[in-house]
């Protein structure tokens, strides 16, 4: 007889929802994951939660605060003086929501009675998992009816600046500096960038991004890239595009990067550089050649649209499997395949999954962009609305930004909504809500939005896909 019905191997967003989802199914689960603490813990969450999503929000609301005491309260009336900064009470104040965060995962755990094993797991023939204990104990195996690949992602690592883990770093470096550094370099205009170059950005240090390609944020809408490139730069982030990095030469006291842009050779000297590039699947070592776990090129798990590999009862979710890399997705693909599991037939709505960047203001959208729908050769109406026209945003203080409405000519579907403004991360989720319920234009034209709110925007934006904007 097998140990557990289900072995979830990975303890990110991914794994360690869709091990509490089979345990609320009835599911005798385990969840295998090789995270430990500073304190040799073991520690859940994967990712997300200790190295990314969460610490890096806790220093972007930090370094938020810090940024709008000395730039923008006196506007408010309100004189504080110069604000001192304290970066070792911030860096512990993240270390300490992340821990509240991790901690309660293991609660969770507890209570839907998932079995947590500290350790690292490779899967084996006939649905086993061979399991390498953190602790030095034997290893052992382990058999399940069902296993859930959720091994998560790692940095790239560019092979001629190779990361050392203090002044050349990846983005768990960039998270745990223990001094603001001076000049900050960053190679990859990607969103860890954005969102990390920012925090040391507010914090003080001059930070530069040299991003390759010639548009800016090339997944977002142009006209939403273009409003947000404009504003970044005016709070102080020196955005390089068509910078090709050719050498980076680290010596004791500075790091020179040579590179390429449309003006010919150029160099940066800086104090730290954060290498952001993208990521890569964590399957290199996890057994999938032993037991013929099928991989693309670039190394993720080949799975078909319910997540099944193409292995009997071998299924994977999250960042080792194609779509974009992020943590609500993970989870909303472990939710599903728990549920396939326990033989209902739920689905994950791919075309419906929302994309936030936390910048100041925040960048939002879910769907296509105009560029997208072009391509694909869609009629479309769009409505915008800026956020100058809206009464809380003045109130506010904060009026840059747009809401950006793509609807289907003719069925008045909407296919994409782009917000880029306060707040946008939570005000995309009514779009999504939208989108998801196959809403028009003028379903959110007809809803009535609270006064003054932020959200107005999105009804305005959708009034004016149908050119009956009221207040602009
Ligand atoms: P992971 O979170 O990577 O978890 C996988 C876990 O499995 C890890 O703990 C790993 O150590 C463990 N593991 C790997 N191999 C084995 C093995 N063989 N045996 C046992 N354990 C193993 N996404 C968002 O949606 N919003 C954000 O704001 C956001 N911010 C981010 C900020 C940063 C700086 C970074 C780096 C990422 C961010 N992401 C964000 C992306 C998000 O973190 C990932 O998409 C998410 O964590 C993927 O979840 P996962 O469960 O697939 O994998
Ligand atoms: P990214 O894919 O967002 O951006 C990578 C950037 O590096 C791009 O600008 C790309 O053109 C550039 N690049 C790629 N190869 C390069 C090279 N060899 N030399 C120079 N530039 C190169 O990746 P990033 O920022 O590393 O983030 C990884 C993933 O983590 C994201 O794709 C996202 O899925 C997730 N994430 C999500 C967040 C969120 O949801 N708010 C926050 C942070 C990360």
């Amino acid at each position: 007889m097998a140990d557990f019905d289900v072995i979830v191997l990975g303890g990110g967003p991914g794994g360690y929802v869709a091990a509490i989802r089979c345990a609320q199914l009835g599911l005798h689960t385990a969840c295998i994951d090789d995270r430990l603490d500073a304190a040799g813990e073991p520690r859940l969450g994967g990712v997300c939660l200790n190295v990314g999503c969460i610490p890096s929000k806790a220093l972007l609301e930090s370094s938020h605060h810090y940024a709008f005491t000395r730039d923008a309260l006196a506007a408010h009336g309100i004189h504080a003086g110069q604000p001192e900064l304290d970066l070792a009470t911030m860096q512990a104040r993240k270390e300490g929501v992340v821990q509240t965060l991790t901690h309660g995962i293991a609660s969770l755990f507890a209570k839907h009675k998932v079995t947590h094993i500290s350790g690292y797991g490779r899967l084996a023939p006939a649905r086993t998992v061979a399991l390498t204990p953190l602790d030095g104990g034997a290893e052992q195996t382990l058999q399940a009816a069902h296993i859930i690949v959720a091994t998560g992602s790692r940095p790239v690592e560019l092979a001629d600046i190779p990361f050392d883990g203090e002044r050349v770093v990846d983005s768990t470096g960039a998270l745990a500096f223990d001094e603001v550094p001076g000049r900050l370099g960053v190679i990859g205009g990607g969103v860890i960038g954005l969102e990390l170059g920012s925090v040391w950005s507010r914090l003080g240090s001059k930070t530069h991004l040299l991003v390759r390609g010639d548009r800016f944020l090339p997944m977002c809408d142009a006209q939403i890239a273009d409003a947000a490139l404009h504003d970044l730069r005016e709070e102080g982030l020196n955005i390089r595009l068509q910078s090709r990095v050719e050498a980076v030469k680290v010596t004791p006291r500075q790091i020179a990067i040579h590179y390429q842009d449309p003006d010919g050779a150029q160099r940066l000297i800086v104090d730290r550089l954060l290498v952001a590039v993208g990521r890569r699947p964590n399957t290199g070592d996890i057994g999938a050649e032993q037991v013929g776990l099928k991989r693309d090129a670039r190394g993720f798990i080949e799975v078909d649209a319910d997540c099944r590999s193409n292995l009997p009862g071998i299924y994977a979710i999250g960042d080792v499997v194609r779509g974009p890399m992020l943590a609500h997705k993970a989870s909303e693909e472990g939710v599903a395949v728990a549920e396939r599991i326990a033989g209902q037939r739920p689905e994950v709505d791919y075309a419906s999954i929302p994309a936030v960047i936390y910048t100041a203001p925040e960048i939002a959208w879910v769907g296509r962009s105009s560029e997208q729908l072009s391509a694909d050769g869609i009629d479309f109406r769009s409505g915008v609305f800026p956020f100058r026209a809206n009464g809380r945003a003045h109130a506010n203080g904060d009026t840059r930004g747009l809401v950006k409405i793509l609807a289907e000519t003719g069925s008045d579907r909407i296919l994409g909504v782009h917000i880029y403004g306060a707040h946008a991360g939570e005000l995309i989720g009514v779009a999504v809500t939208a989108m998801t319920f196959v809403a028009a234009a003028e379903d959110l034209a007809r809803t009535i939005h609270a006064h003054p709110t932020l959200s107005e925007a999105i009804h305005e934006a959708a009034l004016a896909v149908d050119g009956r904007p009221i207040h602009i």
